[in-house]
């Protein structure tokens, strides 16, 4: 098979290094891609025009597109694909609401009894301010639309929640993704990401993961797309698993069926775990990054038939899959300054001697080739992930791995996984 994968992030660089492991695939281009891989695929250059990609891939001839991010999934490129013969593995752009509105996340939760925070969605500044100014509790100020991971607004006090609804609805920071702002109760626990396949009815979930989102240890700092991440997440016992099936991933994939807006491909449920149960606090319609490098390296499978299941609506008949029993983490270097404002263009070094370590994987996100150097390109520059036979031992050799490693002023943090551990 010829496949083409979307994106550029540690994300796809993951899906590329699982995809050229199956005895199914002959070739794999990505676009935009990275310098990592570049390593394992053809890049070609980035088209904005769905429609062009989709002939450039008419004539490459290409089996299967796997879209990594939701930028365009949301904006209807599996639609576009798949109007002109093309197979694309991801939701549709109906069904990929579930992660480009959460107003519309919140309406589906609604009418199917999922554990949700208390909210209410908002157009009306003025009525946003009432709400706020009456319960007086501490809340979440949401851009109705994608922002980056940057639409989520901590409302601790009501000026900090006010101020919040200014800057997304009267200024317009994130344009018109913030026509809508949710406002939601603040929940209090531990949080977790659970990740399914599913074909529209029947599902697979994986093994249970959780990311740091905050930038610096102890979970201080600022909000980032996750500065490391390990898999199992042990705040998901067996119990909580079957909970998250039966209450959330079910209630979620049959919601989306009745309204005919059929979910296929990856569902991302980010959940909150309180002392009423697990919550959601939103949904994602592809993988996480950087779960993905803690997800698919525990895969024992050939994913290829997974997806293609996906698509085809036969996940049913995928019952033979297999997981590493060995647990993963994944150390995330970024640029200094990342989420703020960094420099790029620093030269990479000791990323040879780092994926020489036995059970270590270099996953690039935020690099690029300049000459014969490999360069860093992005905030979050790459993901350093190994597998071992405990999670206490999958950290140690993840920043084994990271101290191989040199830019200047690379940050990581110190205490990935260190929640998971405190349970161990
Ligand atoms: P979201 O994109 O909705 O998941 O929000 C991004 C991050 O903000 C989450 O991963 C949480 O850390 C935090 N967050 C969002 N909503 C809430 C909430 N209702 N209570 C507490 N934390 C929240
Ligand atoms: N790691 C969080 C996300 O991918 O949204």
């Amino acid at each position: 098979m010829k496949i083409l994968v979307i994106g550029q992030g540690g994300r796809e660089h993951t899906l590329v290094w699982k995809l050229a492991q199956s005895p199914l695939v002959e070739k794999i281009y990505c676009t935009p891609g990275n310098a990592g891989i570049a390593q394992i695929a053809t890049l070609i250059p980035c088209k904005d025009d769905y429609n062009e990609l989709a002939d450039w891939a008419i004539s490459k001839k290409i089996d299967l597109t796997v879209v990594g991010p939701e930028v365009p999934l949301a904006a209807g490129i599996v639609d576009d694909f798949h109007q002109r013969g093309l197979r694309a593995f991801g939701p549709d752009k109906k069904a990929a609401r579930l992660e480009g509105s959460k107003d519309f996340a919140k309406q589906l939760m609604a009418k199917n009894d999922i554990p949700t925070a208390v909210h209410q969605t908002f157009s009306d500044a003025d009525a946003a301010i009432t709400y706020i100014q009456d319960i007086r509790s501490p809340v979440f100020v949401k851009a109705d639309g994608l922002a980056a991971g940057k639409g989520v607004i901590p409302g601790r006090t009501p000026d900090e929640a006010i101020k919040a609804v200014q800057t997304i609805l009267v200024d317009k920071a994130f344009g018109a993704a913030g026509n809508n702002v949710v406002i939601e109760e603040e929940l209090i626990g531990e949080e977790a990401s659970f990740t399914v396949l599913t074909d529209g009815k029947n599902c697979l979930p994986f093994v249970s993961s959780q990311d740091h989102k905050m930038s610096h240890d102890g979970d201080t700092g600022k909000n980032t797309g996750g500065m490391g991440a390990y898999s199992p997440a042990p705040v998901i016992t067996p119990e909580l698993h079957d909970f998250v099936m039966k209450q959330v991933v079910h209630p979620t994939i049959n919601g989306m069926l009745e309204i005919g807006c059929p979910f296929k491909g990856v569902l991302y449920v980010g959940l909150m775990i309180t002392d009423d149960g697990p919550k959601v606090l939103e949904y994602n319609c592809r993988f996480g990054d950087p779960e993905a490098q803690v997800l698919l390296p525990r895969l024992k499978s050939d994913l290829v038939p997974l997806l293609t299941a996906c698509i085809d609506g036969t996940l049913d008949q995928q019952t033979d899959v297999e997981w590493h029993d060995d647990a993963a983490a994944c150390v995330i270097m970024a640029s200094g300054g990342y989420p703020d404002t960094y420099q790029t263009g620093k030269n990479i070094t000791g990323l040879e001697n780092a994926a020489e370590l036995e059970g270590v994987n270099v996953f690039h996100a935020g690099t690029e080739l300049k000459g014969d150097n490999i360069v860093t390109a992005g905030g979050r520059v790459l993901g350093v992930t190994a597998l071992a036979n405990d999670l206490k031992a999958a950290i140690e050799k993840s920043y084994h791995g990271v101290s191989a490693i040199h830019f200047d002023k690379a940050h990581w943090r110190k205490d990935i996984g260190y929640r998971a551990l405190a349970r161990i």
